[in-house]
Protein backbone atom coordinates (compact mmCIF):
# COMPACT_ATOMS: atom_id res chain seq x y z
CA UNK A 1 0.00 0.00 0.00
CA UNK A 2 1.06 3.43 -0.85
CA UNK A 3 1.98 5.86 1.94
CA UNK A 4 -0.85 8.92 2.01
CA UNK A 5 -0.66 12.45 1.03
CA UNK A 6 -2.02 13.79 3.98
CA UNK A 7 -2.63 12.28 7.82
CA UNK A 8 -4.59 13.48 10.71
CA UNK A 9 -3.79 13.89 13.97
CA UNK A 10 -5.81 13.70 17.04
CA UNK A 11 -3.74 15.50 19.47
CA UNK A 12 -4.84 13.99 23.19
CA UNK A 13 -1.89 15.61 25.15
CA UNK A 14 -3.91 18.13 27.49
CA UNK A 15 -5.65 14.39 27.89
CA UNK A 16 -4.08 11.61 28.26
CA UNK A 17 -0.98 13.31 28.85
CA UNK A 18 -1.67 15.37 31.63
CA UNK A 19 -4.13 12.63 33.36
CA UNK A 20 -0.99 10.91 34.48
CA UNK A 21 0.75 13.69 36.21
CA UNK A 22 2.17 13.15 39.58
CA UNK A 23 2.33 16.97 40.40
CA UNK A 24 -0.96 18.99 39.92
CA UNK A 25 -1.01 21.00 36.62
CA UNK A 26 -2.56 24.84 37.21
CA UNK A 27 -6.13 24.87 35.54
CA UNK A 28 -4.70 28.28 33.24
CA UNK A 29 -1.53 26.72 31.93
CA UNK A 30 -4.00 23.46 30.98
CA UNK A 31 -5.79 26.12 29.33
CA UNK A 32 -2.61 27.47 27.56
CA UNK A 33 -1.51 24.88 26.44
CA UNK A 34 -4.84 23.35 24.59
CA UNK A 35 -4.93 27.45 22.96
CA UNK A 36 -1.17 27.10 21.74
CA UNK A 37 -1.54 23.72 20.23
CA UNK A 38 -4.75 24.79 18.45
CA UNK A 39 -2.78 27.87 17.23
CA UNK A 40 0.08 25.66 15.82
CA UNK A 41 -2.31 24.22 13.51
CA UNK A 42 -3.69 21.18 14.88
CA UNK A 43 -7.43 20.96 14.26
CA UNK A 44 -8.46 18.09 16.49
CA UNK A 45 -7.19 18.53 20.39
CA UNK A 46 -9.04 15.89 23.21
CA UNK A 47 -9.34 18.78 25.58
CA UNK A 48 -9.92 16.61 28.87
CA UNK A 49 -12.11 14.23 30.19
CA UNK A 50 -15.05 14.47 32.50
CA UNK A 51 -14.39 11.08 34.06
CA UNK A 52 -14.68 9.78 37.87
CA UNK A 53 -12.61 13.18 39.70
CA UNK A 54 -12.15 10.38 42.66
CA UNK A 55 -10.83 8.10 40.38
CA UNK A 56 -8.63 10.71 37.94
CA UNK A 57 -8.27 13.99 40.41
CA UNK A 58 -5.60 15.59 37.40
CA UNK A 59 -8.76 16.20 35.33
CA UNK A 60 -11.47 17.64 38.10
CA UNK A 61 -10.88 20.84 36.54
CA UNK A 62 -12.37 19.37 32.77
CA UNK A 63 -14.96 22.08 33.10
CA UNK A 64 -13.25 24.94 34.20
CA UNK A 65 -10.64 24.18 31.41
CA UNK A 66 -13.61 23.95 29.24
CA UNK A 67 -14.83 27.18 29.93
CA UNK A 68 -11.14 28.91 29.46
CA UNK A 69 -10.27 27.71 25.88
CA UNK A 70 -10.15 29.66 23.18
CA UNK A 71 -12.33 27.90 20.56
CA UNK A 72 -10.67 28.46 17.37
CA UNK A 73 -13.52 27.70 14.00
CA UNK A 74 -11.96 24.67 12.55
CA UNK A 75 -10.69 22.89 15.78
CA UNK A 76 -12.34 20.18 17.11
CA UNK A 77 -12.15 19.45 21.08
CA UNK A 78 -13.23 16.07 21.92
CA UNK A 79 -13.64 14.81 25.35
CA UNK A 80 -12.89 11.42 27.47
CA UNK A 81 -16.37 10.24 29.04
CA UNK A 82 -17.12 6.99 30.97
CA UNK A 83 -20.97 7.23 31.49
CA UNK A 84 -24.00 9.57 30.92
CA UNK A 85 -23.50 11.22 33.83
CA UNK A 86 -20.02 12.14 31.95
CA UNK A 87 -21.63 12.84 29.11
CA UNK A 88 -24.14 14.90 30.78
CA UNK A 89 -21.45 16.69 32.78
CA UNK A 90 -19.17 17.38 29.08
CA UNK A 91 -22.60 18.74 27.21
CA UNK A 92 -23.06 21.11 29.96
CA UNK A 93 -19.43 22.55 29.66
CA UNK A 94 -19.83 23.02 25.89
CA UNK A 95 -18.26 19.55 24.07
CA UNK A 96 -19.85 18.90 21.13
CA UNK A 97 -17.46 15.98 20.53
CA UNK A 98 -16.90 12.75 23.05
CA UNK A 99 -14.74 9.82 23.25
CA UNK A 100 -15.71 6.42 24.87
CA UNK A 101 -13.35 3.90 25.88
CA UNK A 102 -13.17 0.19 26.48
CA UNK A 103 -10.34 -2.31 25.84
CA UNK A 104 -9.16 -5.91 24.73
CA UNK A 105 -8.96 -6.86 28.14
CA UNK A 106 -10.88 -7.22 30.85
CA UNK A 107 -8.52 -7.67 33.85
CA UNK A 108 -7.29 -3.73 32.69
CA UNK A 109 -10.82 -2.90 31.94
CA UNK A 110 -11.99 -3.48 35.44
CA UNK A 111 -9.14 -1.75 36.86
CA UNK A 112 -9.93 1.20 34.57
CA UNK A 113 -13.43 1.50 34.82
CA UNK A 114 -14.07 -0.75 37.54
CA UNK A 115 -16.27 -2.95 34.73
CA UNK A 116 -15.62 -5.64 32.08
CA UNK A 117 -15.18 -4.78 28.81
CA UNK A 118 -18.80 -6.34 27.87
CA UNK A 119 -20.87 -4.27 30.86
CA UNK A 120 -18.75 -1.00 30.16
CA UNK A 121 -19.96 -1.46 26.11
CA UNK A 122 -23.31 -1.45 27.53
CA UNK A 123 -22.67 1.80 29.38
CA UNK A 124 -21.89 3.50 26.48
CA UNK A 125 -24.75 2.24 24.47
CA UNK A 126 -26.99 4.95 25.93
CA UNK A 127 -24.08 7.43 25.83
CA UNK A 128 -24.03 6.93 22.08
CA UNK A 129 -27.70 7.15 21.60
CA UNK A 130 -28.11 10.31 23.33
CA UNK A 131 -24.90 11.75 21.34
CA UNK A 132 -26.61 10.99 18.14
CA UNK A 133 -29.77 12.82 19.31
CA UNK A 134 -28.04 15.48 19.91
CA UNK A 135 -25.29 15.77 16.68
CA UNK A 136 -22.66 14.95 18.81
CA UNK A 137 -19.90 12.88 17.17
CA UNK A 138 -18.15 9.98 18.89
CA UNK A 139 -14.51 8.45 18.53
CA UNK A 140 -14.27 5.04 20.26
CA UNK A 141 -10.97 3.98 21.79
CA UNK A 142 -9.68 0.18 22.26
CA UNK A 143 -7.29 -0.15 25.08
CA UNK A 144 -4.58 -2.80 24.90
CA UNK A 145 -4.81 -3.85 21.74
CA UNK A 146 -1.15 -5.30 21.75
CA UNK A 147 -0.35 -6.34 25.01
CA UNK A 148 -2.32 -6.01 29.12
CA UNK A 149 0.08 -4.92 31.63
CA UNK A 150 -2.45 -7.24 33.91
CA UNK A 151 -3.48 -10.34 31.71
CA UNK A 152 -0.25 -10.43 29.32
CA UNK A 153 -1.25 -11.54 25.72
CA UNK A 154 -4.30 -10.30 24.40
CA UNK A 155 -5.92 -12.30 21.85
CA UNK A 156 -6.62 -10.33 17.83
CA UNK A 157 -9.48 -11.73 17.93
CA UNK A 158 -10.96 -9.61 20.77
CA UNK A 159 -9.30 -6.17 19.39
CA UNK A 160 -11.76 -7.07 16.44
CA UNK A 161 -14.61 -7.95 18.62
CA UNK A 162 -14.84 -4.76 20.52
CA UNK A 163 -13.83 -2.41 17.77
CA UNK A 164 -16.23 -3.72 15.20
CA UNK A 165 -19.13 -3.47 18.55
CA UNK A 166 -18.19 0.33 19.36
CA UNK A 167 -18.47 1.01 15.55
CA UNK A 168 -21.44 -0.92 15.31
CA UNK A 169 -22.73 1.11 17.96
CA UNK A 170 -22.33 4.67 16.14
CA UNK A 171 -18.74 5.36 16.71
CA UNK A 172 -17.86 7.47 13.86
CA UNK A 173 -13.95 6.57 14.71
CA UNK A 174 -12.47 3.73 16.67
CA UNK A 175 -8.91 4.36 17.83
CA UNK A 176 -6.49 1.35 18.42
CA UNK A 177 -4.50 2.20 21.57
CA UNK A 178 -1.22 0.18 22.59
CA UNK A 179 -1.95 1.33 26.07
CA UNK A 180 1.61 0.35 27.54
CA UNK A 181 3.37 0.58 24.49
CA UNK A 182 4.84 -3.32 23.98
CA UNK A 183 3.81 -3.48 20.42
CA UNK A 184 6.40 -4.14 17.32
CA UNK A 185 5.96 -3.26 13.72
CA UNK A 186 4.73 -6.69 13.13
CA UNK A 187 2.48 -7.16 15.60
CA UNK A 188 0.73 -3.80 14.85
CA UNK A 189 0.33 -4.19 11.37
CA UNK A 190 -1.45 -7.91 12.20
CA UNK A 191 -3.61 -6.11 14.47
CA UNK A 192 -4.65 -3.72 12.18
CA UNK A 193 -5.08 -6.07 9.38
CA UNK A 194 -6.94 -7.99 11.21
CA UNK A 195 -9.77 -4.84 12.75
CA UNK A 196 -10.13 -3.46 9.26
CA UNK A 197 -11.69 -6.78 7.80
CA UNK A 198 -14.34 -5.89 10.54
CA UNK A 199 -14.38 -2.01 10.81
CA UNK A 200 -13.86 0.15 7.60
CA UNK A 201 -10.26 1.65 7.34
CA UNK A 202 -11.25 5.32 6.93
CA UNK A 203 -12.99 4.66 10.48
CA UNK A 204 -9.88 3.47 12.26
CA UNK A 205 -6.91 5.20 14.05
CA UNK A 206 -4.17 4.03 15.87
CA UNK A 207 -2.68 5.38 19.23
CA UNK A 208 0.94 4.15 20.62
CA UNK A 209 2.68 4.59 23.33
CA UNK A 210 6.56 5.27 23.54
CA UNK A 211 7.82 2.76 26.64
CA UNK A 212 9.85 0.81 24.16
CA UNK A 213 10.55 3.44 21.64
CA UNK A 214 8.96 1.60 18.76
CA UNK A 215 5.63 3.71 18.25
CA UNK A 216 7.07 5.56 15.16
CA UNK A 217 8.13 2.27 13.81
CA UNK A 218 4.55 1.38 14.70
CA UNK A 219 2.88 4.33 13.20
CA UNK A 220 4.91 3.57 9.71
CA UNK A 221 3.66 -0.09 9.88
CA UNK A 222 0.09 1.18 10.33
CA UNK A 223 0.75 3.85 7.35
CA UNK A 224 1.41 1.26 5.05
CA UNK A 225 -1.29 -0.87 6.08
CA UNK A 226 -3.68 2.40 5.36
CA UNK A 227 -4.31 3.74 8.27
CA UNK A 228 -4.91 7.52 8.17
CA UNK A 229 -5.37 8.79 11.68
CA UNK A 230 -2.93 8.77 13.98
CA UNK A 231 -2.95 10.11 17.77
CA UNK A 232 -0.17 11.52 19.96
CA UNK A 233 0.50 13.96 22.63
CA UNK A 234 2.70 17.36 22.52
CA UNK A 235 6.30 16.57 24.42
CA UNK A 236 5.69 12.94 24.59
CA UNK A 237 3.60 13.09 27.75
CA UNK A 238 1.00 10.64 29.06
CA UNK A 239 -0.17 7.33 30.34
CA UNK A 240 -2.53 5.52 31.69
CA UNK A 241 -2.93 5.72 35.98
CA UNK A 242 -4.41 2.59 35.91
CA UNK A 243 -1.75 0.66 33.44
CA UNK A 244 0.99 -0.39 35.55
CA UNK A 245 4.52 0.92 33.43
CA UNK A 246 2.45 2.93 30.89
CA UNK A 247 4.85 5.77 29.43
CA UNK A 248 4.56 8.66 27.54
CA UNK A 249 2.83 8.65 24.32
CA UNK A 250 3.95 8.97 20.80
CA UNK A 251 5.07 13.07 21.29
CA UNK A 252 3.69 14.71 18.26
CA UNK A 253 6.84 16.62 17.32
CA UNK A 254 8.23 13.32 16.45
CA UNK A 255 5.63 12.09 14.54
CA UNK A 256 5.38 15.62 12.66
CA UNK A 257 8.96 15.78 11.96
CA UNK A 258 8.68 11.89 10.43
CA UNK A 259 5.58 12.82 8.75
CA UNK A 260 7.01 15.94 6.52
CA UNK A 261 9.90 14.30 6.32
CA UNK A 262 8.36 11.82 3.85
CA UNK A 263 6.32 14.65 2.55
CA UNK A 264 3.47 13.68 4.09
CA UNK A 265 1.41 16.94 5.10
CA UNK A 266 -0.29 17.41 8.21
CA UNK A 267 -0.94 20.99 8.44
CA UNK A 268 0.86 21.70 11.78
CA UNK A 269 3.35 24.17 12.14
CA UNK A 270 6.56 21.82 13.55
CA UNK A 271 8.57 25.18 14.62
CA UNK A 272 5.15 26.14 16.80
CA UNK A 273 4.81 22.69 18.37
CA UNK A 274 8.35 22.54 18.97
CA UNK A 275 7.97 25.92 20.97
CA UNK A 276 4.63 24.36 22.56
CA UNK A 277 6.49 21.13 23.85
CA UNK A 278 9.44 22.64 25.00
CA UNK A 279 6.85 25.35 27.13
CA UNK A 280 5.04 22.89 28.50
CA UNK A 281 8.25 20.45 29.95
CA UNK A 282 8.90 23.85 31.32
CA UNK A 283 5.72 24.04 32.95
CA UNK A 284 6.26 20.47 34.27
CA UNK A 285 9.31 20.65 35.51
CA UNK A 286 11.34 18.00 33.40
CA UNK A 287 12.63 17.62 30.01
CA UNK A 288 10.96 16.59 27.15
CA UNK A 289 10.48 12.95 25.87
CA UNK A 290 10.35 14.33 22.44
CA UNK A 291 13.56 13.74 20.27
CA UNK A 292 13.34 16.39 17.88
CA UNK A 293 12.75 19.42 20.70
CA UNK A 294 15.40 17.91 22.78
CA UNK A 295 17.24 18.34 18.97
CA UNK A 296 15.98 21.58 18.19
CA UNK A 297 16.94 22.88 21.74
CA UNK A 298 19.87 21.40 21.91
CA UNK A 299 19.25 19.63 25.63
P1 LIG B 1 -17.30 3.67 39.86
O1 LIG B 1 -16.67 4.04 41.16
O2 LIG B 1 -17.57 2.22 39.60
O3 LIG B 1 -18.59 4.56 39.56
O4 LIG B 1 -16.34 4.22 38.74
P2 LIG B 1 -20.06 4.56 40.10
O5 LIG B 1 -20.97 4.68 38.92
O6 LIG B 1 -20.27 3.42 41.07
O7 LIG B 1 -20.12 5.93 40.90
C1 LIG B 1 -19.32 6.13 42.06
C2 LIG B 1 -19.17 7.63 42.32
O8 LIG B 1 -18.54 8.26 41.21
C3 LIG B 1 -20.51 8.35 42.47
O9 LIG B 1 -20.29 9.44 43.35
C4 LIG B 1 -20.78 8.91 41.10
O10 LIG B 1 -21.61 10.04 41.13
C5 LIG B 1 -19.38 9.28 40.67
P3 LIG B 1 -20.62 9.33 44.93
O11 LIG B 1 -22.09 8.99 44.98
O12 LIG B 1 -19.74 8.22 45.48
O13 LIG B 1 -20.26 10.69 45.44
N1 LIG B 1 -19.21 9.29 39.19
C6 LIG B 1 -18.82 10.37 38.48
N2 LIG B 1 -18.50 11.62 38.86
C7 LIG B 1 -18.17 12.48 37.89
N3 LIG B 1 -18.13 12.14 36.57
C8 LIG B 1 -18.45 10.91 36.17
C9 LIG B 1 -18.82 9.97 37.16
N4 LIG B 1 -19.20 8.68 37.09
C10 LIG B 1 -19.44 8.28 38.34
N5 LIG B 1 -18.39 10.60 34.87
C11 LIG B 1 -16.00 5.08 36.52
C12 LIG B 1 -16.62 3.99 37.37
C13 LIG B 1 -16.05 4.63 35.08
C14 LIG B 1 -16.76 6.38 36.72
C15 LIG B 1 -14.52 5.28 36.99
O14 LIG B 1 -13.89 4.04 36.99
C16 LIG B 1 -13.73 6.20 36.10
O15 LIG B 1 -14.01 7.39 36.05
N6 LIG B 1 -12.69 5.68 35.42
C17 LIG B 1 -11.89 6.46 34.49
C18 LIG B 1 -10.45 6.05 34.54
C19 LIG B 1 -9.68 6.84 33.50
O16 LIG B 1 -10.01 7.96 33.16
N7 LIG B 1 -8.60 6.22 32.98
C20 LIG B 1 -7.80 6.84 31.96
C21 LIG B 1 -8.46 6.96 30.62
S1 LIG B 1 -8.39 5.49 29.59
C22 LIG B 1 -6.88 5.61 28.82
O17 LIG B 1 -6.07 6.43 29.19
C23 LIG B 1 -6.57 4.79 27.64
C24 LIG B 1 -6.67 5.57 26.32
O18 LIG B 1 -5.83 6.71 26.33
C25 LIG B 1 -6.26 4.67 25.14
C26 LIG B 1 -4.88 4.05 25.30
O19 LIG B 1 -3.95 4.72 25.74
O20 LIG B 1 -4.76 2.89 24.94
C27 LIG B 1 -8.10 6.04 26.07
MG1 LIG C 1 -3.31 6.57 25.73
Amino acid sequence: MSLPARVRIVEVGPRDGLQNEAAPVATCDKIALIDRLSATGLDCIEATSFVSPKWVPQLADAADVMAGIRRRDGVAYPVLVPNLQGYERARAAGADQVSVFSAASDAFNRRNTNAGVDESLARFAPVVERAAADGVRVRGYVSTVLGCPYQGEVPVAEVVRVAAALHAMGCREVSLGDTIGVGTPTAARAMLRAVADAVPMPALAVHFHDTYGQALANVLACLEEGVRVVDAAVSGTGGCPYARGASGNLATEDLVYMLHGMGIETGVDLDALVDTGAWLAGILGRQTSSRVTRARRGS
